[in-house]
């Protein structure tokens, strides 16, 4: 399983870089907000600093406005994904940039037919957003073993990237089914590394090897 760090923020990319924790990264307007930094330079930059997929989305809702700004993002670097939102507009936007070879991440995808829609389109990737389907009451693990049953069903090789990931339990569930990237915060990616027992265990080893009175190095 990939997994994509969703945030705009440069340090953030960097770090899970290093660990080997960033097969890609994700952006969406409320991240670039959250960035304080220019749209289109954060990408370029973000684009240039990892091999996999950058996710950069366009912001307008009509398709030939779209498929304009597609053209735009598409300059800031050669792993560019074109996001576009699970409407009407944003998939013909999907058809016809797929159609071109553009890879295309299909966002804000709250049910299994929206996400054959997308797979139809021609979608690199569908985003489910788990997190806030759980939100109003719903588990979002199960959008995910629905969108995972259909397109297996019918061979689709939309990946499907699971979204608004909030906690390991998600990323857990996700692996568990099969789903094919995660994309999340780096606090969530970075807490999968966390237990208790590791650090208990950790600190007993220290104590005794400090016993011994030897240094490796
Ligand atoms: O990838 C979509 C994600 O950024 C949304 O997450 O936590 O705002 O629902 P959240």
């Amino acid at each position: 399983m990939k997994f994509f760090v969703d945030t705009a923020d440069i340090p953030e990319i960097r770090e899970l870089s290093d660990l080997g924790l960033c097969d890609g990264v994700t952006t969406n307007p409320s991240l670039i907000h959250k960035s304080g930094r220019n749209f289109l330079e954060v990408i370029k930059e973000i684009a240039g600093m990892i091999e996999g997929p950058v996710s950069a989305e366009v912001v307008a809702e009509d398709h030939a406005t779209q498929m304009r700004e597609a053209e735009k993002l598409l300059t800031l670097g050669d792993n560019i994904t074109i996001k576009v939102p699970l409407t009407l507009d944003g998939l013909k936007s999907c058809k016809a940039l797929a159609a071109n070879g553009t890879p295309v991440n299909v966002t804000l995808c709250f049910s299994a037919n929206q996400a054959l829609l997308a797979a139809k389109a021609g979608a690199a990737f569908i985003s489910p957003f788990v997190g806030r389907h759980d939100d109003v009451g719903y588990d979002g693990m199960n959008l995910i073993s629905d969108i995972r049953m259909i397109y297996d069903n019918y061979d689709f090789e939309t990946e499907i990237l699971v979204a608004s990931v909030r906690h390991p339990i998600h990323i857990l569930e996700s692996a568990k089914i099969g789903a094919d990237v995660v994309t999340a915060p780096a606090k969530v990616l970075k807490s999968l590394a966390s237990h208790h027992l590791t650090d208990k265990g950790l600190a007993a080893f220290t104590a005794d090897w400090a016993k011994t009175g030897q240094s490796i190095v």
